[in-house]
């Protein structure tokens, strides 16, 4: 069979490196991939991101299953259309995406369906939200409406960090944020104490099956500081996630937002990842919904799956998902992100990566932002690698990544050497 993997980060390495490890799988096509897929000679990168040439590719290439790994095709329809051609595609429709395409969106869901979040209010007037942010006071938290990669949020501690980021966020916009139907918007949270969690599962529009848990780290700077990023780094399981909070997260949350979706009409087929805040007694509420694995969580829980990823996607893609059972990797997995100089604000290019090692049972290096040119592995987007390592504990996991991070080089690599820190006891 030949598969295709829509995108080019560590999330989309890692699924394309599982993916082809199946009995089934003959061809991993990946598209548009990066210098990591491009050097594997398991996978085949495709030069192609515009939807309608991937579905006449695989329309052409009798491609079996597409699987879409970033948010942004996913935003823009990429399943609607393959299913309009008959095409078999893993992922939510356009409608379904706005989980995550959109917060007023997911706010406005969680509220209807009684699923546990943080208050919030949606604004468009800048002197509203002023308003309202000094009525509320800091802690409070800024989020810009779109889609922001990760940084269209500022969790802002006093009142002033609050009134820069609605000005920038309905302003200036220096995030960036594709503003959602090119009106831009700010919606602002009550601040939630606790800890975070990536409560991560596979949904068949009906049918829900639970990925391993797993925790990211989105700050920048060591001790969980400075501005957030798309993920510096990921291990799996959460040890928060106790089996009593499994369960209140699948009775509370993740239930009925699937049963919400299908009685809205629009069923949620796909990875359906909720960002959960765990507070002191256990109770967890919903930061946030992504319509996708998250990145780098993707790469800690593929390094543990040991089921089949291919028969997982038939599975999904046939409404049968209560018919798998997945087997995971006893040991810990832990993945530590290696970004470019300049990263989050404004990363360099262009610097050349040397020194990775060769995978094993133990060890995988993915790929984010690398491109292979003139035989030569150059930097080419924020986050670099995710270096992610297998363990019988947290600890040794962590030091086995770090050992290979301190082996692979590129000028201006910034990682973060505590990363799973909340999981190791002191
Ligand atoms: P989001 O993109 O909504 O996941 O937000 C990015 C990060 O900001 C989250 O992972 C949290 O660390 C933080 N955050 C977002 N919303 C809240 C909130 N209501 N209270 C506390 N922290 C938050
Ligand atoms: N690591 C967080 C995300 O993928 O959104």
């Amino acid at each position: 069979m030949k598969v295709l993997v829509i995108g080019g980060g560590g999330r989309e390495h890692a699924l394309a490196w599982k993916l082809a490890r199946s009995e089934r799988v003959q061809t991993v096509y990946v598209a548009p991939g990066n210098g990591g897929t491009a050097t594997d000679p398991a996978l085949k990168n495709l030069p192609l991101t515009d939807p309608q040439a991937l579905a006449d590719f695989a329309a052409a290439e009798k491609v079996a299953l597409t699987v879409v790994g970033p948010e942004a095709p996913l935003a823009a329809g990429v399943v609607d259309l393959f299913r309009a051609r008959g095409l078999r595609i893993f992922g939510p429709t356009k409608a379904a995406a706005q989980l995550e395409s959109s917060k007023a969106f997911a706010k406005d869901f969680m509220q209807r369906h009684g699923i546990p979040t943080a208050l919030y209010a949606s604004f468009t007037d800048a002197a509203a939200a002023h308003a309202h942010v000094d009525k509320h006071g800091a802690p409070i938290v800024v989020k810009a409406d779109g889609l922001a990669a990760g940084k269209g949020v500022v969790v802002a501690m006093t009142l002033q960090e609050a009134h820069d980021a609605i000005d920038d966020m309905l302003g200036a916009n220096t995030l960036g944020v594709a503003h959602v139907e090119g009106q831009a918007r700010v919606v602002i949270e009550d601040f939630l104490e606790g800890e975070e969690a990536s409560f991560i599962v596979a949904c068949d529009g009906r049918h829900v099956l639970a990925l391993a848990t797993s925790q990211d780290h989105k700050r920048i700077g060591e001790g969980d500081t400075g501005p957030n990023t798309g993920g510096m780094g990921a291990y799996s399981p959460a040890p928060v996630v106790t089996p009593n909070v499994h369960a209140r997260v699948m009775q509370e949350i993740v239930l009925p937002t699937v049963a919400g979706m299908a009685k809205d009409g629009m069923p949620f087929t796909g990875f359906l990842y909720a960002g959960l805040m765990i507070d002191a007694q256990g109770q967890p509420r919903t930061v946030e919904f992504n319509c996708r694995l998250g990145d780098p969580e993707a790469e800690v829980l593929l390094m543990r799956l040991k089921s089949d990823l291919f028969e997982l996607l038939m599975h999904a893609t046939d409404g049968t998902l209560d018919q798998v059972e997945l087997q995971w990797d006893r040991r810990v997995a832990l993945g530590v992100v290696m970004a470019a100089a300049g990263y989050p604000a404004a990363p360099r290019k262009g610097d050349v990566v040397e020194g990775l090692p060769a995978g094993s049972d133990e060890l995988q290096v993915f790929h984010a932002g690398t491109t292979l040119a003139d035989g030569r592995l150059l930097t080419s987007g924020g986050r670099v690698l995710c270096v992610t390592a297998l363990g019988d504990s947290v600890r040794q996991a962590q030091l086995r990544a770090l050992d290979a991070v301190r082996a692979i080089r590129f000028d201006g690599a910034q990682w973060r050497n505590d990363i799973g820190h909340r999981a190791i006891r002191h």
